[in-house]
This record gives structure tokens, sequence and C-alpha cells, in this order.
């Protein structure tokens, strides 16, 4: 690291504008800090966001464009507390961006399963960004989302969206039938079952030899667990399969070890690792 820059140093970044996506969770739309315009910021890489007084914490980028960040946040403590209560004007501190990101190079000209759980959606969103950005360099988005309940959706606007766009499918699942839902309820890993109702429409299932595949998780610790079991059980290969951790950090720069798993430091190793690392990685997930 150069001598004389302090890599804790944070930019302000203004809200522009805010989105409540559910009770707890709410979108933010801040403008690009003048320093980072024209740095690349990939998909699946963080900020450290803070406000004086109230803490620091990892967050996804959820889109990326020229002049602006996306970020969503749910209320957890101090600190999503805190910037929950903030808007448009107000301003938020921020330094990054840290992490490897998704693996999109070596990913490009294949189709793309993502399988989302819960807010595990925010750190996918910059991919589904990114895809339709970048359309012609890929073959086909599958997007499998589980939320708990229909009203823990998030981007209930961009899924309208998403619904329409050419080679892209979309599936959504809530855990448990509710009334007025005519939607498909039980765990997002039923889409990647075999015996799901419409395999046909699961990108991994029509190429049978897993060679033009790739798939991102995202999502709480028992959800990777089943669909590593789910992925396992179709012998989808762990090299294609990469997942999003999100260890507990306080530095974001891997000098601080609270996010080490083994050898791995996840915010400069990761957060994403294929599922072949994490194979290698003590078994906490
Ligand atoms: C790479 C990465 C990306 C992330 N991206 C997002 C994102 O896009 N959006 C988002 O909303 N969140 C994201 N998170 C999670 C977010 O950073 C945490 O929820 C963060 O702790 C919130 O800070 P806080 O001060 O508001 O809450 P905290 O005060 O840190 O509390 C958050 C929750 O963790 C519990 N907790 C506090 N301390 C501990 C502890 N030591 N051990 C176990 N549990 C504890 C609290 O009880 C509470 O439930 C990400 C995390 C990582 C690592
Ligand atoms: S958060 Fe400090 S080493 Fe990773």
């Amino acid at each position: 690291m150069n001598p004389g820059i302090n890599p804790y140093q944070t930019y302000d970044a203004e809200i522009i504008q805010t989105k409540e996506e559910t009770s707890m969770i709410k979108s933010f739309l801040v403008e690009m800090p003048k320093s980072l315009e024209g740095k690349s910021i990939m998909p699946g890489q963080f900020f450290q966001l803070s406000v004086p007084g109230y803490g620091e914490a990892p967050i996804s980028v959820s889109e990326v464009n020229e002049k602006t960040l996306l970020f969503c946040i749910a209320n957890m403590g101090s600190l999503t507390q805190k910037i929950h209560s903030l808007g448009s004007g107000d301003k938020i501190a921020l330094r990054g961006p840290y992490g490897n990101g998704f693996p999109i190079a070596q990913v490009t000209g294949s189709n793309l399963v993502l399988v989302a759980g819960g807010i595990g959606l925010v750190p996918l969103r910059s991919v589904v960004a990114y895809f339709f950005h970048h359309q012609d360099k890929f073959k086909n988005l599958e997007i499998l989302y589980g939320a708990k309940s229909s009203k823990d959706i998030i981007y209930k606007e961009d899924i309208k969206q998403w619904r329409h766009k050419p080679n892209t499918i979309f599936k959504l699942t809530i855990d448990k039938p509710e009334k007025d839902w005519n939607g498909n309820t039980g765990f997002v890993t039923e889409f990647l079952s075999a015996s799901s109702s419409d395999p046909s429409e699961t990108l991994f299932q029509i190429d049978k030899e897993f060679s033009q595949t790739h798939v991102f998780v995202v999502g709480p610790p028992m959800m990777l667990n089943s669909v590593y079991k789910a992925l396992s059980q179709i012998q989808f290969p762990p090299d294609k399969t990469f997942v999003s951790l999100e260890n507990r950090m306080k530095c974001g720069i891997g000098k601080c070890g609270h996010c080490n798993s083994g050898s791995q430091y996840v915010c400069l190793d990761g957060p994403v690792f294929s599922w072949k690392t994490l194979q290698a990685m003590p078994n906490e997930y």
C-alpha cells in the first residue's frame, strides 16, 4: 500500500433519492464521489459505508452508473438505523470499492443462473444490471429469487421489468402459502431440483453438459447449504458455482483479521468464492 495514503480515507456521497423496498429495507441512490468517477467498480464488490458517530459497515453495490451508486440496506443495527433516517440531500461517507466481485471475465459468453435468498438479491442485482448493460457478452440470464413472504420482496418495480426482458427468465417463490398469493411457494432450491414443475426453464438443465452455464448464489447460510446439496445432486460442477459470503468485517482491507475463514480473508480474497474454494475452507457454510 502506498505510504502517505490513508487506507481508511472516506469520501462524502450525497443521497439523491431513497426508496422503501419493505418496512425494513430501503434503497439509496447516491452521487458518485468525484474521486471514484471512472474507476472500475464491479458487480459483487462492496463499500464500507459510515455516518460519524454511528459506525461503519460493508454494503454491496447493487448498481453502478457513471454518476451514481445504488445501495440497498436492511435496518439491522446502529449504523443502518441511522442511514434509514436519512433522506435526499443528506450525506453518507464511503470508502472502497473492496473485494473481488463476481468473476465476470470468466463467465463472459455463458448462461448465468442467479440464486438469491432474501436480501442476497442485493449483490446479485448488480450482476443483473451488468447483464442488461452488456447483454451482447452473455447468453441467457435466469434469476431465481426466494423471499420469506410477499411483504419481504424487494425490487418489485425492477422485477416487473426483468420479467419482460429478452433472454431473461425470472422466477420468484415465497416460503409459505398466503391468502391472495398466486405465485410459487416453497424454498428457492425447489427451482433447482430436477423434478421441478418447469425444469425446461432452468438454464443449466437445458445445458446438459454444464459447459455453458455458471451459477452465482447469495443468501443466508441455511440456504447456501441447501443450494449446495441441490447442485451436488445434479452434479453441477463446484468450480462453475460462485458464492458471495457476508462474514462480519471491520476494516474491509485485510488488516484486522475479523473476517477470516481459514487462510482466506473474506474482505480481500472474497467476498465471492467458487464452491470449489469454499470446500477447502473451514466448514462454516
Ligand atoms: C461483503 C458484505 C456485504 C454486505 N452487503 C450488505 C448490503 O448490501 N445490504 C445490507 O443491508 N447489509 C449488507 N451486509 C451486512 C451489513 O454489513 C451488516 O448487517 C452490518 O452489521 C450492519 O451494521 P449496523 O451497525 O447497522 O448493525 P450492527 O450493530 O452491526 O448489527 C447488525 C446485526 O448483527 C448482530 N450483531 C452485532 N454484532 C454482532 C456480532 N459480533 N456477532 C454476531 N452478530 C452481531 C446485531 O444483533 C444485529 O442483528 C453486508 C455484509 C458484508 C460482509
Ligand atoms: S475485515 Fe479486517 S481483515 Fe477482513
